[in-house]
């Protein structure tokens, strides 16, 4: 069966797949501790990138170059923009965009294609869509799927069951601890959720040629309490990301 990679930032998030993961060997690259193992009954390679696009770009590059991986999953933690969603909500992201990149003018951001010239007017694409094949399955995968239901403290005072829904998510080297700033990403951009290496992983996937999806849970709202609740909710919003996952294992 091909070969699926799947990559996370940060060892709460990898730690969710726990022994689902049956690993059978680990592989050094660039510092990087490849696990070739099975989940959900296919064969995968988990990777732990750390933070932000760079590492995430080069992992996903040693995915599909060394490893030949068919298709580059990522499965995370992201800060939500969108005032309908609350701590615990899932985004699969079925557009995604770098937010940094582009230009600042007065102060005044302009989000661009990568590759595509900021000084230049905008290109006829923005942002990097799944595949809709491939959103098609996964919407079927995904019917009549309740995820397990939120703590009162992470939903908001009341358990409840979290929603999970397709969005747009921004990517970006920044963590978003400013509530001016997740109000402009939400606004001007129209992100669910902002994170740190999506946008990354859905570049060099298009460049080889082979599928991506990524999921967040939101760990925070991306506002002045981001930091304080992202270290409250990590572990509990975390295994969102995972259990949905492993859920699209299956389409791909
Ligand atoms: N990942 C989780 N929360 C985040 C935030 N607020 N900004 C960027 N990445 C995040």
């Amino acid at each position: 069966s091909p070969v699926i990679g799947i990559i996370c930032a940060i060892p709460d998030e990898i730690a969710q797949f726990g022994s689902a993961f049956k690993q059978e060997k680990v592989t050094s690259h660039g510092g990087f501790a490849f696990a070739e193992g099975e989940l959900e009954g296919k064969h995968c390679i988990l990777v732990e990138a750390g933070m932000g696009k760079v590492n995430a770009a080069v992992v996903a590059t040693i995915l599909a170059q060394e490893f030949a991986c068919k298709s580059l999953l990522f499965s995370g933690v992201a800060g939500g923009l969108d005032p309908a969603l609350g701590v615990g909500d899932v985004i699969v992201g079925k557009h995604l965009i770098q937010h940094d990149y582009g230009i600042i003018n007065n102060g005044v951001t302009e989000s661009y294609h990568p590759g595509h010239l900021p000084i230049f007017a905008p290109s006829e694409r923005f942002g990097y869509y799944l595949d809709e094949g491939l959103a098609s399955r996964i919407g079927t995968a995904l019917e009549g799927f309740e995820l397990p239901m939120l703590s009162a403290e992470a939903g908001g005072g009341e358990a409840r069951t979290p929603k999970l829904q397709f969005g747009t998510i921004l990517t970006g080297d920044q963590f978003v601890n400013c509530t001016a700033t997740r109000n402009r990403l939400h606004n001007e951009l129209g992100g669910q959720a902002v994170e740190m290496e999506g946008a990354a992983v859905a570049q060099v996937a298009e460049r080889f040629g082979i599928d991506w999806i990524v999921v967040r849970s939101l760990s925070d709202l991306a506002g002045e309490e981001s930091g304080m609740d992202f270290i409250k909710f990590l572990h509990e919003t975390a295994a969102g990301a995972a259990i949905v996952l492993r859920r699209l294992i299956r389409v791909l």
